[in-house]
This record gives C-alpha cells, structure tokens and sequence, in this order.
C-alpha cells in the first residue's frame, strides 16, 4: 500500500546527514519538522507556518521531545530566504491545510507556493533534495499540483532531476513531486 509521508522520506533520507541543515515549509502540528530535527541531531531544522497555533503546537511537541535543534517562524514561506542564510540539504512541503484545525481557509496557496518552492530550489546545496507532497483531492490543491507540474518541468535537466510519484488509477490521490539538485 502506498503510504505518502514514508514514500516522501525515502526521496529525503539518502541525503541527510546527522548535521545536516534542513526545512519544514510547512509546519502544521510539527510532525514532520520532529521527524526532520531527529534525522539531523547535530544540524539544524528551519521550519515555517501562518499560523501562530501551528507555532505553539509544533514548539511543544519538540520541547515534549527534547528536541532543540529546530528554529520555528511564524512567516509566509515565501519569505524563506529573510530567514535561511545558509544552504539546507532537504527540504519538505506539505500543502494543503492543517489536519484537525478546523480551519479549511489557511491553505497554502498558488501564490505563495510557487515563491516559495523557487526559494527553496535556490536555497537547496548540490546533492540536497525538495519534497512536495500535493493533495489535488480539493480544488486548490488540484491547481496547486498543475501549476508546479508545468514550472517545475522547465527546470534544466543537466542541473536538476525533477520526479514525479503518483497513483495512477486514483488521480485525486495525493502525489509527490521531488526536485533534485544534481551534485555537480
Ligand atoms: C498539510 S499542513 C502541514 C502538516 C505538517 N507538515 C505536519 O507535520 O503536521 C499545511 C500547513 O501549511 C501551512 N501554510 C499555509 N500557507 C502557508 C504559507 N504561505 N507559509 C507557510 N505555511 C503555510 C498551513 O497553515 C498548514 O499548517
């Protein structure tokens, strides 16, 4: 059965280090930002949110955890690069919203997601992997996968390899798109 979450780790893995700087683009409830600061003990783990609760639930979990390897920014991440002055090694993006808020209308959004992905595509070191994870299962997020499908396909092939991992005999599944920048 395919399983989303550990189908985007596994693109990730290879390339994290136990020092390794790393982001979380998207916050949410801290699961994947916990996951991202235990692969990199002696590292670092940028991670942003809108959302002042999705701050304070993820700062929790980590402190719950022992973790202290994290820096949480309650920011837009397409302002990414006002706050990472360093190259990062990987990179995950979860769109969509935040399970269990309640709150539908704090989506990510075409217009800060493709920024935002382009930021984080500078900010990659040679070797580092993004991952996006795209739920095209409601209309937004079925727009969201179309816009970063056709700019992400225009991406140079000597520098980048760009992967797409998708269902496909359930198209509103969700899918994962990973952008690869080539150690060369
Ligand atoms: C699917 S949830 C992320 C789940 C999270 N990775 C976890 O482990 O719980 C998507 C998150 O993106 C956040 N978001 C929406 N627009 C954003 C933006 N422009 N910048 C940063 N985060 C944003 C939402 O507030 C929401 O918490």
């Amino acid at each position: 059965m395919f399983e989303l979450l550990d189908a985007a780790k596994a693109f990730i893995e290879p390339v994290i280090k136990p020092d390794s700087v790393l982001c979380d683009f998207t916050m949410g409830n801290g699961h994947d930002t916990e996951y991202l600061c235990r692969r990199a003990p002696q590292g670092k783990v940028y991670a942003f949110d809108i959302q002042e609760s999705a701050v304070e639930n993820t700062a929790k979990r980590l402190k719950e955890a022992g973790l202290e390897n994290a820096e949480l920014i309650c920011a837009s991440h397409a302002d990414c690069k006002k706050y990472i002055h360093e190259q990062i090694s990987a990179g995950m993006f979860n769109l969509g919203y935040l399970p269990g808020s309640g709150n539908k209308e704090l989506h990510t959004m075409r217009e800060s997601t493709m920024p935002a992905v382009s930021s984080a595509i500078e900010l990659l070191k040679k070797g580092g992997i993004l991952v996006i994870s795209v739920y095209p299962g409601h209309e937004e997020g079925r727009l969201e996968g179309e816009m970063l499908c056709e700019k992400l396909a225009q991406l140079d092939k000597k520098y980048y390899c760009v992967t797409m991992l998708k269902l496909i005999n359930s198209p509103d599944a969700p899918f994962i798109i990973a952008v690869e920048k080539y150690d060369k």
